[in-house]
């Protein structure tokens, strides 16, 4: 496994686990074990995924078992929209970390740039002064937003996890968080179930030159960029299948040709500038 090292000092795997959609708690701690068992150590979940409680289950009976240790384990959750303020911010990190029966988070970030974000990082500001969030960062942040926020914040984010995948290869939004020094964190990096990499035939020949499978060549390419990617999947075969990463290089100009399958526009990026979308966002609810 390699490792990124946040601003705060402290490192990060660069391959971990999400579990979006997986919404099924017993299923999803039977996916979080298997990880485990599969090498995974870095887990990506969030208030709203609705699955914090079963992802909090299963790291405990690793952690019982003798599989892991806290310490080995690398836990992100999200802030969601509705807790998106100063006061209500404490709630959710609360709830969070009473779902996840952990003392503490490594990583905790504001799902989205929407509500007031600003009073909402200066709650994440003070738990992570205490050590309860050993590192705080955004997610969904566009390049103009990022700036503006760390030309604001007392603390610049450790991490921006944003949507990255050949088909959107966000170099603008790398290039500023190169700038300010936070890591990059792919969501969706074999492209979330919307775009098919699988299908495409230019990476099918780049993944049999190198041997290996399209979604592999797909993640290597994110981590040759020095991207965190966190891919999702119920099947342990493919869990496996993605961890398998770290036996080839791709050249330069494989990694070149990959990039130009980028179409400039992802699954949110576009979305965040309709009202309709916004609303929506607002009305999803995590609790009471
Ligand atoms: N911050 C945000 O706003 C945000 C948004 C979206 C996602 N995320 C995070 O990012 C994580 C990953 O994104 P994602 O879940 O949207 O998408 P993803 O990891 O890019 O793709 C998941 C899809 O790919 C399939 N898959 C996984 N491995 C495969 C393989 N080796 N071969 C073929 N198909 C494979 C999965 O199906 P099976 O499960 O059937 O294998 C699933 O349909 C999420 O779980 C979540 O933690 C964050």
């Amino acid at each position: 496994m390699k490792y990124v090292t946040l601003n705060t000092g402290t490192t990060m795997p660069i391959m971990g686990f999400g579990v979006f959609q997986v919404t099924d708690l017993a299923e999803c701690k039977r996916v979080v074990l298997d990880a485990i068992d599969a090498g995974y150590r870095l887990f990506d979940t969030a208030a709203v995924y609705g699955n914090e409680t079963a992802v909090g289950e299963a790291i405990a009976e690793a952690i019982a078992a003798g599989k892991v240790t806290r310490e080995e384990l690398f836990i992100t959750s999200k802030l969601w929209v509705q807790d998106m303020n100063e006061s209500d911010a404490v709630a959710g990190v609360e709830r969070s970390l009473k779902n996840l029966g952990l003392e503490y988070l490594d990583l905790y970030l504001l799902h989205q740039a929407l509500g007031d974000y600003f009073g909402a990082w200066r709650t994440l500001e003070k738990y992570y002064e205490t050590g309860h969030l050993k590192a705080i960062g955004v997610s969904n942040f566009y390049p103009n937003m990022l700036t503006n926020f760390c030309e604001t914040v007392k603390v610049i984010p450790a991490v921006n996890q944003i949507e990255l995948h050949p088909f959107f290869t966000q170099d603008d939004a790398l290039e500023t968080m190169k700038y300010y020094g936070v890591i990059p964190e792919a969501w969706a990096p074999l492209g979330g179930g919307r775009y098919n990499p699988l299908d495409n035939e230019l990476l099918q020949g780049i993944a049999e030159k190198y041997g290996k499978t399209v979604g592999q060549v797909v993640l290597r390419w994110n981590l040759q960029r020095d991207v965190v990617v966190i891919p999702k999947t119920t099947r342990k075969e493919r869990m496996v299948e993605n961890f398998d990463v770290w036996d080839f290089e791709l050249s330069q100009e494989d990694m070149d040709t990959i990039s130009s399958l980028d179409m400039g526009y992802g699954g949110t990026r576009t979305k965040h500038f309709d009202p309709e979308y916004v609303r929506m966002i607002h009305n999803v609810k995590v609790h009471e």
